[in-house]
């Protein structure tokens, strides 16, 4: 039987601001298998990072478990977990502000040997990683500055492999790039997930990116998940409303469909943090939302095999086509 790689069971993160506090990610439990990719997507401050992070024990843990081969990583004291460090790594969306302006591409890229692997020499071990991500040879005396920001996403590429890791979190990893690189980085990340068998949770503002990348996608609001499913399952047959409508947001690439199309936008904005409603987060902008919403919070349920959604209506596929005035600002 295949065994997760990394599983998350009731993770939740609340952080104090002042003296008030704010929970960031709700108790959330998922499972990654191995050479699969969990694809996140939701709209800014729903708690993407913080959920990458947190996995990875870069932010503590509020409470829950993370298991990674099996093994609570949440028992362990921090120099215990410093050795899984080198399994476990993150990949960031900016890849001019995590990278030391001031380290040439060679001590960027070394710095995880040196850290793990000290009084060795790793000049082969950094030639065969400037291979892996298609950067020349003399890319390793330069300094990132001098590079486009498709090649600085190369290096940071480059980095989180230096030591092998399985599993990585990559955090919004093409959307700051140009259009025209994004699919350039992409097919990157997903050679690499097939040369190395690597797992990844790929975090992403905008679901058609995560649709090519990822096998599950789980859709994130509010601080949790409100659908969780197979990638193609997910977009053919979405469940909730907020679902429903960023697959409608997603912009047509032929011209003249995205004209005729009736366009859905996603009005409002998501409640605060800091005062979460009473019944569903999603409510208050939902054009479907019944009394109940306001009142109860809805569950995750299996709809489908494998197919889940936080929605008291299991609302009709039909949504995605109404026109825009139908829905509330
Ligand atoms: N270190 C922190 N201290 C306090 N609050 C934080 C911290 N990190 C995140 N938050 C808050 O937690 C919530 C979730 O933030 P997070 O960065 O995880 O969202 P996100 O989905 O990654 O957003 P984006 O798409 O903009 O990157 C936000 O309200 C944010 O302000
Ligand atoms: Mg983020």
């Amino acid at each position: 039987m295949l065994l997760p790689l990394i599983r998350a069971e009731k993770l939740s993160k609340t952080f104090t601001v002042g003296k008030r506090s704010l929970t960031a990610l709700k108790p959330t439990s998922f499972s990654i298998y191995p050479g699969q990719t969990l694809g996140i997507v939701g709209e800014s401050g729903c708690g993407k990072s913080t959920l990458g992070r947190t996995l990875l024990r870069l932010y503590e843990p509020s409470a829950g478990k993370i298991f990674f081969h099996g093994q609570d990583l949440t028992k362990l004291s921090l120099s215990q977990m410093k050795p899984m460090r080198r399994h476990l790594q993150m990949i960031f969306q900016d890849p001019f502000s995590s990278l030391n302006p001031r380290m040439t591409v060679r001590d960027i890229i070394g710095e995880p040997l040196v850290i793990h692997e000290p009084g060795q020499n790793h000049q082969k071990r950094i030639q065969e990683l400037l291979d892996l991500v298609n950067l020349p040879q003399n890319a390793a005396g330069r300094f990132p500055h001098e590079f486009s920001g498709g090649q600085r996403q190369r290096i940071g590429i480059a980095r989180a492999l230096a030591l092998s890791p399985e599993f990585i979190v990559c955090d919004e990893p093409i959307s700051a790039l140009d259009v025209s690189i994004q699919a350039q980085i992409a097919n990157l990340l997903l050679k690499l997930q097939k040369e190395l068998n690597l797992t990844y949770l790929f975090i992403a503002h905008d679901l058609s990116m995560v649709k090519v990348l990822a096998s599950r996608i789980a859709v994130m609001y509010h601080g949790e998940f409100v659908e969780t499913g197979p990638a193609e399952e997910l977009f053919s047959n979405p469940r909730h409303p907020y679902t429903k409508m960023l697959i409608a947001s997603i912009p047509l690439h032929n011209p003249a469909e995205e004209k005729k199309r009736t366009q859905v936008f996603l009005k409002g904005e998501p409640p605060s943090p800091f005062d979460p409603p009473k019944g569903c987060a999603f409510s208050s902008r939902c054009p479907m939302a019944k009394a109940i919403c306001f009142q109860q919070k809805p569950e995750l349920r299996e709809n489908a095999p494998g197919h889940h959604s936080a929605c008291f209506l299991n609302a009709p596929s039909t949504i995605a086509e109404k026109p825009a005035a139908s829905y509330k600002s």
